[in-house]
């Protein structure tokens, strides 16, 4: 008798066969209907192939009698993505709807405390109607539990949520806690309450997708990182964004050799900011110009664009870049881009990313809007996470540097290692037309032609103050440098401050204004 007909070995396969089956064919059949894949597909497409190792794939829910199904509608374990060790779990919709009893919940847990224990990333793949109504309290025990280990593994393990289905009241809550929420358009769904609650208590009639899919909170709320096309597509971004992470927060991001040089200049950059200073250039292309080719990984993309933020490689390092974009709002910083900047300088920082920063942005936004949303405290975010981030801090003004803008944007004042500025840039307490109002407002009314004076005098103090050299002359700016040869600068800017021996003072922790 070999081991294979072995009759323990054989019932041991058919329990396991029993409970890869999930909710049955029926079900599983209806989730391929709608375009999605089961929890055991979504794995394998994920991790690298033969990889998967799971656990606890018999644990049922005592609650559910005989009806009990193995595996109680989440599949948990462990594997490999780029040879690197990751813990996984994913709600299978064909089992209660991939709703979250306590026995799930606990399971979730385990792969949960494993990866904060092992120093590993956890990808959730969720897929679930949320807390399992008919166990009551004990899901909502669950989930409790679920989100307190999410909170406990933040600054300790990249934590990544891919949004694959419905995933309502309790199912958002997880993700939200995580640092990077991918949605799957068309198909996935974030609410914390559904479009029959909004209708009773608002009156307003909205569909699930317009109310919480993947391009609302893309391009609205901010809660999607990312959007993707499809499942193959999330999962994909998965294995891409884990590549420019470290496994945990000591380690060092891995390196991947840059297929460019780390001098290779890019001559465009020398005439990307225009003359005049009111019309508009693509940061993009100076983020193009400066990184590993092909290596930007735009974050949030579609929301606040008047902030830029994502990773990208440095002659083979991981960085964090933050940016304006002059193309959207004129950089302006308002308290979504507040909101964005402050939360991925934080995650740089919590997982050892070196920061570089661009600068071009003519200030806060005004209104009341902003004021009585509070953009005093959420402005005030930004400032507190750069001085909190002990890693490498790099910054580049490449053009306007105004006032609280220049402040808040990885300035010297607040700690920035490094402080470089294009030959464009224009730094200075306000921009010349507010200026000239202010300090030359009796000169203007008393001349005899006041609009020719109040150009006269824009005109100067553009020249005088418009510019990077006052800042230089001060030691403020490190170097002006030219656009061109920007890579080069930061490269052998990122070698020089390899290991910042930086200490915060000794506290419990800080207290973020938020
Ligand atoms: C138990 C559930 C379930 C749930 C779905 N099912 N959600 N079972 N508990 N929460 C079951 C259904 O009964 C059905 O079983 C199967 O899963 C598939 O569901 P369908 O409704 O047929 O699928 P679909 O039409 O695709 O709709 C999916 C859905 C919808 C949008 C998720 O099922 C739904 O609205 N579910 C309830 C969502 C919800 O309100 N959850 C509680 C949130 S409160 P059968 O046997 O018929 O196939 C919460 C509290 C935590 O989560 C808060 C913490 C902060």
């Amino acid at each position: 008798m070999d081991q294979m007909t072995d009759p323990r070995v054989a019932a041991l396969h058919a329990k396991q066969a029993r409970a890869q089956e999930g909710g049955g064919a029926e079900r599983i059949a209806g989730q391929h209907a709608k375009g999605k894949q089961t929890a055991r597909e979504r794995i394998e497409m994920l991790l690298d192939p033969g990889t998967f190792q799971e656990l606890q794939a018999f644990m049922i829910s005592p609650t559910d009698g005989e009806n009990a199904i193995a595996g109680d509608g989440v599949v948990t374990g462990y594997g490999e993505v780029d040879g690197r060790t990751v813990y996984v779990y994913a709600q299978d919709f064909t089992v209660y709807g991939g709703s979250v009893s306590l026995t799930h919940a606990r399971k979730i847990v385990r792969v949960q405390e494993m990866a904060m224990n092992s120093g590993c990333p956890i990808i959730g793949l969720l897929d679930s109607g949320g807390a399992r109504i008919q166990e009551g309290v004990s899901s909502l025990q669950g989930y409790g539990e679920i989100f307190r280990r999410n909170a406990l593994a933040s600054g300790v393990t990249p934590q990544i949520s891919v949004m694959l289905g419905p995933c309502a009241g309790g199912a958002s809550y997880s993700p939200a806690l995580t640092d990077f929420i991918i949605m799957t358009d068309k198909t996935s769904v974030m609410f914390i309450t559904g479009p029959d609650v909004v209708k009773s208590v608002t009156g307003e009639v909205i569909d699930q997708q317009s109310l919480g899919g993947a391009m609302a909170h893309f391009t609205k709320s901010g809660v999607a990182s990312f959007v993707a096309e499809n499942e193959e597509a999330s999962l994909a971004l998965v294995r891409r964004l884990l590549s420019y992470l470290p496994a945990n927060n000591v380690e060092d991001a891995p390196y991947f050799p840059p297929s460019d040089h780390p001098d290779r200049i890019d001559l465009r950059l020398n005439t990307l900011v225009p003359e005049d200073p009111n019309t508009p250039y693509d940061m993009r292309v100076a983020i193009e110009g400066v990184f590993d080719l092909g290596s930007f990984l735009e974050v949030q993309a579609g929301w606040a664009q008047n902030a830029v933020v994502g990773f990208a490689r440095l002659d083979g390092q991981p960085v964090g870049v933050v940016a304006q974009q002059p193309m959207y709002m004129a950089g302006v910083i308002d308290i979504d881009a507040s909101d964005k900047i402050c939360r991925f300088v934080s995650f740089c920082d919590a997982f050892n990313l070196p920061v570089i920063t661009f600068v071009d942005s003519p200030g806060f936004l005004p209104g009341t809007h902003q004021e009585h949303g509070g953009i005093i405290r959420h402005g005030a975010k930004i400032i507190y996470a750069y001085v909190e981030a002990t890693v490498p801090k790099i910054s580049v003004v490449t053009r306007k540097a105004y006032g609280g803008a220049y402040v808040v944007m990885s300035s010297k004042g607040i700690g920035a290692d490094l402080h470089f500025a294009w030959p464009s840039a224009e730094i200075a307490v306000m921009g010349a037309e507010g200026a000239v109002n202010i300090l030359n407002r009796r000169e203007i009314s008393q001349a005899e032609n006041p609009e020719a004076a109040r150009a006269a005098l824009i005109t100067e103090y553009r020249e005088k103050f418009a510019n990077p050299y006052r800042a230089a002359d001060e030691g403020i700016v490190d170097a002006v440098i030219e656009p061109a040869q920007t890579r080069a600068v930061l490269v052998a800017a990122l070698r020089a401050l390899r290991e910042p021996a930086r200490q915060m003072p000794s506290k419990k922790h800080g207290v973020m204004p938020m």
